[in-house]
């Protein structure tokens, strides 16, 4: 039981029977990944957009002071949790690629068609004819939907534009979603998603844009958190990933890295060894490369939706990263090509089913860990007195269901710094 008195509460959610604050270790690893911080017979209060106090009923109702329109919520014995957080989706995008799925299921490989001029590269095309409200009306559609499935921020990559113009383009839209939707997004430069048409038979010149460039260029309006590069056989090696990174950190953008998703490239170990963010997708990494992480501050983002949705058999190796002590979080991968969907809660019954991941140890990637992999780690994930209110009712009486009841919409409620934006 904490609380900081004085403020008036302005909501409370009460009759919680399992209350998961997430309170505990941050980022949490091993077995800690297992601690949830659950609290039974909860209650929350808050303030304006932060939580003034967190615990057992009796304890938080003798404290508060609510004010005079305060809203009171019941959750009628059932499960609270903080909001989730999808720390890697690629929403900025013009048309959806089903055409391409069904190619897949035919036979050809995800990067069989990239090659051939699809995959990436149609969605290059497709968003450089498109307009900036077209392009918003799509993205907020993606995450409406992803905040209905109880998600609360996300990091959101631009990547599809591949052009200077066009880059800017696709982060000016993030920043306007995030100033004008109850989502938080939190932006990353990914320019070097693949390498665009007008440059094939000049792959290091696209490198040399990039760097001289783009990255300038996304510094200077202050338009990214981050820098990412799809680090893979044919698009671009650990040296291009590496002079990329490198000089986003100089211009002060953090380094993630789609890393060893297809092949083991060492990707896992370049993102340790340049201090990255995350490192993610990992389904083929290396025995030394789950080494470095573990011993790291480098979060592995594991997407289980993008194996799923590609028709690959292959899993990252989640339980061998847990015991090795790596920072596990999990994520959608959200985006037209290879994971197109907007369900954080069916990610968490892959990771189960695919990764042999509990349903504690999925909460804790998709709340403390996932705000580690955004660099978000001290404000959020958890649910505690003086942090922000992003917080989700779900319809279920144990977390446990969370997994389990895969392929509906548990989420009932769904609270964003202290409002109610999606109401069950
Ligand atoms: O994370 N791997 C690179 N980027 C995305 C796929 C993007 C696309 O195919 O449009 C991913 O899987
Ligand atoms: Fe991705």
């Amino acid at each position: 039981m904490a609380m900081r008195k004085k403020k008036k509460t302005t909501l409370i959610i009460k009759n919680i029977g399992q209350l998961v604050t997430m309170q505990g270790p941050v980022p949490r690893r091993g077995r800690d990944m297992s601690e949830i911080g659950l609290i039974t017979d909860g209650t929350v209060a808050v303030s304006g957009e932060e939580v003034i106090s967190i615990g057992k009923a009796d304890d938080v109702s003798r404290e508060i002071d609510p004010a005079e329109n305060c809203v009171v919520l019941s959750a009628e014995g059932r499960v609270v949790t903080p909001g989730l957080i999808d720390p890697h989706t690629h929403p900025i995008f013009a048309q959806t690629r089903e055409v391409e799925f069904e190619m897949r299921l035919a036979g050809k490989s995800y990067m069989e068609i990239a090659q051939a001029g699809g995959g990436i590269r149609s969605s290059v095309r497709d968003l450089r004819q498109s307009g900036d409200d077209d392009l918003y009306a799509r993205a907020k559609k993606t995450i409406e939907l992803l905040m209905s499935y109880g998600v609360t921020s996300i990091e959101a990559k631009s990547g599809y534009g591949l052009s200077t113009e066009s880059e800017i383009k696709s982060l000016e839209i993030i920043k306007k979603l995030s100033s004008h939707e109850p989502m938080d997004l939190y932006p990353t430069f990914l320019g070097a998603h693949e390498v665009p048409d007008e440059y094939r038979d000049k792959h290091s010149d696209y490198v040399s844009l990039v760097i001289n460039e783009m990255i300038p260029a996304v510094a200077e309006k202050k338009l990214a958190l981050f820098c990412d590069v799809f680090c893979e056989e044919g698009v671009f090696t650990v040296d291009e990933s590496r002079a990329i990174l490198e000089a986003a950190k100089k211009a002060g953008m953090k380094p993630k890295l789609h890393a060893d998703e297809l092949k083991s490239t060492g990707g896992a170990e370049l993102a340790v060894e340049i201090g990255a963010l995350s490192a993610d997708h990992l389904v083929c990494i290396s025995d030394k490369g789950i080494d470095m992480l573990s011993a790291s501050n480098t979060v592995a983002v594991l997407l289980p939706g993008t194996s799923f949705a590609l028709g690959l058999e292959e899993a990252a190796p989640a339980r061998k990263m847990i015991e090795k002590g790596a920072i596990i979080a999990l994520s959608t991968d959200c985006n037209p090509g290879s994971s197109m969907t907007e369900s954080l809660p069916m990610i968490i019954s892959l990771a189960a089913l695919k990764l042999k991941m509990t349903a504690a140890e999925a909460l804790s990637a998709v709340t403390v860990n996932a705000a580690c992999a955004i660099d978000q780690g001290d404000r959020l994930g958890r649910l505690d007195v003086g942090l922000p209110a992003d917080i989700v009712i779900w319809d279920m009486n144990d977390y446990r269901e969370l997994p389990y009841h895969y392929g509906v919409n548990l989420a009932e409620t769904v609270i964003k710094r202290g409002k109610v934006v999606i109401s069950g």
